[in-house]
């Protein structure tokens, strides 16, 4: 080799030789597709089937017959309350709606112009000074640290959407379910018990899913034996990326696109024809329909038909078939949560922030299973540079 230059450009001949991590296991270039990386009671995805399921409760059944409080508290628990245990379990979320008022003024000092998202992740990371048992994860004090966030989570982002529109927040009514509470505080006004149906089913949807990537980062964080703060705080970040929770905001944005029925066609034709992807379109596991896009279609097309305007939910459908027929894929959760919302009149910018509401519950239950059963989370990367460099002194390069 003649100079240090060439030797760090040539290709590492002996790479292979040295490799300290056998390539059977390397799956990190993949994104770990199919890599089973934790045991879990809490919820599974069957992408061939179709069926998702929170703590052996089909998805379909639990959106028919269930509310969010009492799917929390199943996936909390592993089994379904009493009546006597959900009435405690609501009266104690009530007690908790209200935040600590150093986090509301925070929030007020936030750029008007940030991310919702990004304005969730900070107040969350600061409600963790304002809680005394912030650091206890004992499974009795990590029940009750869930339990506030869970019922924190909707205030924050009910008075994050209203301060970063120079008004005031609305107190929550303790009650009120988590799901109507969320609505009356983003407006102020009631709403009707279909939409706060509907809303509460949608909270139900996304509690959980799994590994998913938030989810495996709460776990990530919690492995370590740091908090539940912390574990959530970036579990947020990861839900905001596009590529996760950050789609349905962006699928609304290419409906408002879009803008005509007639034009969906081409717009994904397009789209396609320059490698674009299509946002809440296919999933990393679900080779067919997504369960949760099912009902999220209907109310799609029920709130579209009740606000008197279809058109949103007719270019999804459009846009759905499109895709089905020239590429074989499916909607994902995000697709019709898009449309849904806004025929509901929550602004764009919230479709996440209220992805976050529901998966709360999630988190928190994948948290509290991997405090209770803790092994540090430390996988090994498949090293693909090159060794044995000479280190050449800086003026020499
Ligand atoms: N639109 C167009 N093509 C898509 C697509 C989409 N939404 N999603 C996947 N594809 C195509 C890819 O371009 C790729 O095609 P190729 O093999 O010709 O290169 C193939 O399908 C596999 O895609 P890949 O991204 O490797 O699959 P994945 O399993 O990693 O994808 C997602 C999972 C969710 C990341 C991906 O489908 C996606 O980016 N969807 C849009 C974002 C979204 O809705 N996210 C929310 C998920 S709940």
């Amino acid at each position: 080799m003649e100079n240090a230059k060439e030797a760090a450009a040539a290709p590492a001949t002996d790479t292979p030789k040295e490799a300290s991590v056998p390539a059977a296991t390397a799956g990190g270039g993949a994104g770990l597709r199919g890599v089973v990386a934790a045991s879990s009671s809490i919820g599974d995805v069957n992408g061939e089937q179709g069926i998702l399921i929170y703590q052996g409760y089909n998805i379909h059944d639990l959106a028919a017959h269930s509310t969010f409080e009492e799917t929390v508290y199943l996936l909390w628990h592993g089994r379904l309350p009493t009546q006597t245990e959900l009435d405690a379990f609501k009266r104690e979320i009530g007690a908790h709606y209200k935040l600590p008022p150093q986090v509301v003024e925070l929030i007020r000092a936030f750029p008007r112009e940030a991310e919702p998202m990004d304005m969730l992740r900070t107040a969350v990371s600061a409600l963790d000074f304002y809680d005394r048992e912030c650091c206890d994860i004992s499974r009795e004090g990590a029940l009750r640290t869930a339990t506030r966030l869970t019922a924190q989570f909707p205030v924050l982002v009910a008075a994050i959407e209203r301060i970063r529109n120079g008004q005031d927040p609305i107190p929550a009514k303790p009650e009120l379910d988590i799901a109507t509470n969320f609505l009356y505080m983003l407006k102020g006004d009631m709403p009707s018990e279909r939409e706060a149906r509907i809303f509460n089913i949608c909270l139900i949807l996304h509690a959980d899913h799994e590994l998913n990537a938030s989810t495996f980062t709460a776990r990530v964080v919690a492995g370590t034996l740091a908090d539940i703060y912390g574990a959530v705080t970036a579990a947020i970040a990861a839900l905001s990326g596009p590529l996760h929770g950050g789609a349905n905001t962006n699928v609304m944005k290419m409906l408002l696109e879009i803008g005509e029925l007639d034009k969906a066609e081409d717009f994904v034709k397009n789209a396609l024809a320059q490698k674009k992807k299509i946002m809440g379109i296919g999933h990393a596991v679900y080779k067919t329909e997504d369960p949760r896009a099912t009902h999220l279609r209907r109310f799609s097309q029920e709130v579209g038909e009740s606000k008197g305007e279809t058109k949103w939910y007719e270019i999804s459908r459009k846009i759905e078939e499109y895709i089905h027929r020239e590429k074989g894929m499916y909607p994902n959760v995000d697709f019709y949560s898009a449309s849904t919302y806004y025929m509901m009149g929550i602004p764009l910018e919230l479709y996440t922030p209220i992805f976050a509401v529901s998966r709360i519950s999630g988190w928190t239950a994948h948290v509290l299973e991997q405090y209770a059963n803790n092994k540090l989370i430390r996988p090994r990367a498949e090293y693909i540079g090159p060794r044995d460099l000479k280190y050449v002194p800086i003026g020499e390069r």
